[in-house]
C-alpha cells in the first residue's frame, strides 16, 4: 500500500501530469484538498472509489483517513492544488506517514506561479532585467513569516516576486514594496489562474490599487517585478548567431569542435 502525493495542477482539469492521472485512476482511495483542486480530477477515479475532501478534516482524522485505507492494503491518491513543494501542508503528512511506516511516493504538479506566467504570457527571468524568481507570502494568521524573510528584503534584491496568499492585504505588500520597485513598476494580479473565471489585471504599483477595486476574492497572486510586461530587456546570449556553444560551433576555433 502507498500514499501517492499529487499535485494536482494550479486549477484546469487538463493541468495535471499523466502519471498524476493514472495514480488517480489505479488508488481506490482519494483525498483531496478542498476546493482549490479541481472536481473534475475527480471523474478519474475508479468506479467506487472512495473520495474524501479533507478541508474540514485535522491532520489527526486524515491519519485515520489513511490508516484505514492501509489496513484494507488499498492505494491512496492524496491530491493538493498546484505543486506540493510550497504551501501543500505535505511535509507534515510525511513525517506522520514516516513513523507510522506507510510507504508514499510523490509527484510533482503545475504551481500556480508558473500558471500566471503563462496566463500573462511572461517570462519572468528576463536577461539584464531579472534572474531570479521569488515565491513568497506574507504572515497569515495560521502562519507567521520568519523574520528575516519580509517582502522589503526580496524586494531589495530586484527579483521578480509571485507573492501568493496576500491579495487581502494588498496596500501593505504596495508600501512594502513600493521604496524599492519604485511606483511605475509593473504589477499583475492573476486571479485563479487557469481556471474557467481566470482574471487578470495589470498595472503598476501605483495604479494597482485603484484598478483592482472590489475585486478581493483570495485565490490570487500578485506578480511584481521589472520583467512583467517588459519590452526593453537584451536577447539571450544562448540564441545569438555569433555565440559559440557546444550545439552551434560557430568560428574558426569554436570552444567545442565537432569532432570532440
Ligand atoms: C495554499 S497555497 C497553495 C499553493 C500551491 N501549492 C501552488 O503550487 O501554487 C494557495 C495560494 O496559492 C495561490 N494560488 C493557488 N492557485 C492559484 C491559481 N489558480 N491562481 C492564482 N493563485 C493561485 C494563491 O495565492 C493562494 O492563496
Amino acid at each position: 500500500m502507498t500514499v501517492h502525493f499529487i499535485g494536482a495542477g494550479p486549477g484546469a482539469a487538463d493541468l495535471i501530469t499523466l502519471r498524476g492521472r493514472d495514480l488517480i485512476a489505479a488508488s481506490p482511495v482519494c483525498l483531496y484538498a478542498g476546493s482549490l483542486v479541481p472536481e473534475a480530477l475527480l471523474s478519474h477515479c475508479p468506479a467506487g472509489a472512495r473520495i474524501v475532501n479533507t478541508a474540514s478534516l485535522s491532520l489527526d482524522q486524515i491519519m485515520d483517513e489513511i490508516r484505514a485505507a492501509d489496513e484494507a492494503g488499498h492505494d491512496v491518491a492524496r491530491l493538493h492544488s498546484g505543486d506540493l513543494s510550497v504551501w501543500s501542508a505535505m511535509g507534515e503528512q510525511l513525517r506522520r506517514l514516516r513513523e507510522m511506516g506507510i510507504a508514499y511516493d510523490v509527484t510533482p504538479g503545475v504551481p500556480s506561479f508558473a500558471a500566471a506566467a503563462a496566463a500573462l504570457g511572461a517570462e519572468l527571468t528576463l536577461p539584464g532585467v531579472a534572474q531570479s524568481v521569488v515565491l513568497t507570502r506574507t504572515s497569515g494568521r495560521a502562519t507567521a513569516m520568519p523574520e528575516t524573510e519580509n517582502l522589503s528584503a526580496f524586494a531589495a534584491t530586484g527579483a521578480t516576486l509571485a507573492i501568493h496568499l496576500s491579495v487581502h492585504v494588498l496596500e501593505k505588500v504596495i508600501a512594502e514594496l513600493t521604496p524599492h520597485y519604485g511606483a511605475d513598476c509593473p504589477v499583475a494580479v492573476v486571479w485563479r489562474a487557469s481556471w474557467p473565471d481566470q482574471r487578470i489585471v495589470r498595472a503598476t504599483l501605483e495604479t494597482l490599487e485603484t484598478a483592482i477595486a472590489g475585486e478581493m476574492e483570495r485565490t490570487a497572486l500578485i506578480m511584481v517585478g521589472r520583467a512583467i510586461g517588459a519590452e526593453d530587456f537584451a536577447e539571450s546570449r544562448l540564441y545569438a548567431g555569433d555565440y559559440d556553444r557546444r550545439y552551434r560551433p560557430v568560428g574558426t576555433h569554436p570552444r567545442f569542435p565537432e569532432s570532440a
